[in-house]
């Protein structure tokens, strides 16, 4: 058992609901905080000098300065696994090109298909671990990674084996997802349902005989698949036992009712959504998540994160991070970014990039600072939680913990 403090505030996002909009004043902030943990996972969290009375004998690892705890941020959308740049594609765009016409003619993802063929499994791992370590660095303990680059029977298996050794290796924990489905290689013969067939009945046995990932995930939009092709690929998922999820309405509405129909335990993107896909996303169970950096790397409009908020929505915020929309990667910045154009309260933001963001990946087990939960926590070096998001993601955390143990 160890007490690691005193820290200047303590922000717990205990007892905070999971669904809808936040209050600054709904935080409970313990003032001179301490944080007892036990074998990863935290007993309690309470002012530092009643954690001494009560644990008279506890080792303790001591805390100086003013400096504020948090729970660890969760990246639950992330493409880090990648070969290339797409420098040339940014180019065209900043000269009046959209990401839809660059795909159209032989751009976009498919130009990182052909560079992230050309990498071994050795060297997507290292490309991929150096992004995971700048994340992890940002206090991001939990991070998801999707295939889908490789998009060949081979090239795919290639890729969630370059993840599945991260995850073996990293300090942060890996969840990876598979994105097979993430446009119609240009060098397959055949319609879209026939390549989604191919990889219903090629890639899911491997999937879950080689324990690889239980994740599906899919590109709906125009330049990818249609709703009906993503719907009857979901469900053929689902059936099998699979947590499905959608790049929802990036760039045209209508994909988030699918998804929350289906179940899909959350619905990405989200910049276009409509009252319907917002209406649909209130009622059921599927967590929003909203990728700022899309809309940064893209210059486009942000999603309606506040219209989603209000309606009672459970809002998550990730990080996207890819060569082609994305390609920043910082998820603290995003989300401050974000929070300033879409009036979001600090509470917000940070249920966003916590225990929200848990429920997106399905995770109950981390995401706020009680007793049972994984001990995985950041530390910012001011006495004011709000300076973290007020300095737009310039104040980079100075401690992190991952089950209890400090990694940096
Ligand atoms: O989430 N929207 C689809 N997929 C990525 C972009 C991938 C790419 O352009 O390489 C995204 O923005
Ligand atoms: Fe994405």
């Amino acid at each position: 058992m160890k007490l690691t403090g005193p820290f200047s505030q303590i922000i717990s996002l205990r007892d905070l609901p999971l669904k809808g909009a936040l209050k600054d004043e709904q935080l409970f902030v313990i003032q001179n905080g301490g944080i007892v943990t036990e074998n990863g996972k935290i007993i309690k969290t309470d002012n530092f000098e009643s954690l001494l009375d009560e644990y008279p004998q506890v080792e303790t690892e001591p805390i100086e300065g003013n400096n504020v705890l948090l729970p660890a941020f969760i990246d639950s959308h992330t493409h880090v696994c990648f070969g290339g740049s797409r420098a040339g594609d940014f180019a065209m765009r900043l000269n009046g090109k959209t990401y839809l016409e660059i795909a159209e003619s032989g751009g976009g993802i498919w130009s990182t298909v052909k560079n992230t063929r050309k990498l071994t499994e050795e060297e997507l791992f290292h490309s991929a671990k150096e992004r995971v370590e700048k994340m992890i660095q940002n206090g991001n303990t939990t991070i998801e990674i999707k295939s889908g680059y490789g998009l060949s029977v081979e090239e795919k298996l290639k890729m969630l084996l370059a993840i599945q050794r991260l995850k073996a290796v990293s300090r942060a924990e890996i969840i990876s997802t598979f994105l097979g489905a993430h446009m119609k290689p240009k060098d397959f013969e055949g319609s879209n349902a026939a390549y989604l067939e191919l990889l219903v009945n090629e890639v899911f046995p491997v999937l879950r005989a080689e324990k690889l990932t239980n994740r599906i995930d899919i590109f709906t939009e125009k330049s990818a698949f249609s709703i009906q092709e993503s719907r009857v690929y979901l469900q053929k998922a689902r059936e099998q036992g699979f947590e499905i999820t959608v790049h929802a309405d990036q760039f045209t509405p209508g994909a988030s009712v699918m998804a929350v129909e289906l179940g899909a335990v959350s619905a990405d993107h989200l910049e276009f959504s409509d009252e319907n896909d917002i209406k649909a996303l209130s009622e059921g169970d599927t967590v929003a998540t909203v990728l700022p950096g899309a809309s940064i790397g893209l210059g486009m409009q942000f999603a309606p994160a506040r219209k989603l908020l209000d309606a009672g929505v459970c809002l998550a915020i990730a990080s996207d991070w890819n060569p082609g929309s994305a390609p920043m990667g910082d998820l603290l910045t995003q989300a401050a970014v974000l929070a300033t154009f879409q009036k979001l309260s600090i509470a917000e933001v940070l249920s966003a990039l916590t225990f929200r963001a848990a429920k997106a990946l399905g995770l109950t087990d981390r995401g706020t600072l009680e007793n049972g939960k994984t001990a995985d926590f950041i530390s910012f070096p001011t006495a004011d939680f709000r300076e973290i998001i007020y300095q737009q993601g310039q104040l980079k955390p100075n401690a992190v913990w991952r089950k209890g143990e400090r990694i940096v």
